[in-house]
């Protein structure tokens, strides 16, 4: 039997995580499923560290995690995004960040434009190097004269293998974006092993963007993107701007893979929304989504297609949260997915 852990974390985390447990329960999918629910932003506050080894090696026992969103705007942003999801992250080594975005109703989109409404795509994000590899420093801090530098590493390793996943997810285009116009020295890099990830898999079409173009070109073209490959950050910005356009990150689901060891980590691209949390009303299909690539994952597929079934339903019939347009609860939608499953 495949085990998950779950780490339902801060804010909205916990709430959008109850309702993932529940419809799993109901599909009776035959996971075992292991509660980290004291990694939060108090254990970090308290101990300095929210994920400790034990936490780390009853993760290494699972085929999975799924978690809800950590962040508080009254703990330590930066040490403690680092030391729970960059941690998990780069530890599992889950270098391929696969975020799929599908507008799944009309009345989703923001555009006005029905004809600019079509969006069917993943972004594929690298996960492990780039702007967040941690290494830099300041010099004379909190002077007038300080200087904060944080390198960009990118490595030929790492480059490589996130267009070589890229490749694997494709089904007829691969979109590189980066800012080699301007970023030399990685953009170079990119470059090279762009070229050569196209040669071993000439069956795909390859089109190149730099990252302020493509920006535009998913609001104005959306329907002519399939995946969209970029790095650490720059996947991280387009992958908000991708969700927008499918309704919000309020229903966009993420995965953070090693496709070697198969593990992963399944969140959704949105935070703890501290201006939201526990008001009831967070929108749980970002959460139910990720949830069901994590069951697709591991080879669960009626499970997951009841799930994506169950979200498209309640959203075709308006039982919706507020950030949707409707008036529902987090509960309400929950009782509304459970109903319909
Ligand atoms: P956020 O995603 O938490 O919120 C951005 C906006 O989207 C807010 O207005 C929020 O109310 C809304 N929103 C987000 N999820 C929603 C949902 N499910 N339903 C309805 N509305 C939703 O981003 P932020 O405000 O930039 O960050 C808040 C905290 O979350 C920070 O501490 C940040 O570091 C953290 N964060 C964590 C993760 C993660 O754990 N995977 C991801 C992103 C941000
Ligand atoms: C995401 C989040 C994280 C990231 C933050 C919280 C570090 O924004 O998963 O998209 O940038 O990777
Ligand atoms: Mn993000």
């Amino acid at each position: 039997m495949d085990s998950i852990t779950v780490i339902p974390g801060d804010g909205i985390g916990p709430e959008v995580v109850e309702c993932a447990l529940e419809v799993l329960d109901a599909l009776d999918a035959g996971l075992s499923i292991d509660v980290l629910d004291h990694v939060h932003a108090d254990r970090y506050r308290r101990e300095g560290q929210a994920l400790s080894e034990a936490d780390l090696s009853r993760i290494s026992a699972s085929s999975a995690v799924l978690l809800g969103a950590v962040g508080r705007p009254d703990v330590e942003e930066t040490g403690y995004v680092r030391d729970v999801l960059l941690r998990l992250r780069i530890s599992f080594d889950l270098y391929a960040n696969y975020r799929p975005v599908r507008l799944m109703h009309d009345r989703l989109s923001p555009l006005r434009d029905p004809a600019r409404r079509m969006l069917d795509c993943a972004i594929v994000r690298e996960n492990t190097e780039g702007l967040y590899s941690g290494i830099g420093g300041n010099l004379r801090a909190s002077s007038p004269q300080e200087v904060a530098i944080d390198a960009d590493v990118n490595t030929w390793h790492g480059v490589s293998r996130i267009l070589d996943f890229a490749f694997s997810t494709a089904r007829r285009e691969v979109c590189l974006v980066d800012k080699a116009n301007a970023v030399r020295a990685g953009g170079r890099l990119w470059q090279e092993c762009w070229r050569h990830a196209a040669e071993r898999h000439p069956g795909t079409a390859t089109r190149h963007l730099y990252i302020d173009a493509a920006a535009m070109k998913l609001v104005t073209e959306p329907d002519r993107f399939d995946v969209i490959v970029a790095s650490n950050s720059y996947g991280d910005i387009l992958s908000d701007l991708a969700a927008a356009l499918a309704g919000g990150i309020g229903v966009a689901p993420s995965a953070s893979l090693n496709p070697q060891t198969g593990f992963g980590l399944f969140e959704p691209v949105h935070g703890s929304a501290p201006d939201i949390a526990g008001k009831g009303v967070a929108n749980p299909f970002a959460c139910l989504l990720t949830t069901a690539l994590l069951i697709r994952h591991l080879g669960h597929e009626a499970e997951a297609a009841a799930i994506d079934a169950a979200v498209a339903g309640s959203i075709a019939a308006g039982r919706v949260t507020p950030d949707l347009g409707g008036s529902l609860s987090t509960r309400q939608v929950t009782q509304a997915v459970l109903a319909s499953l």
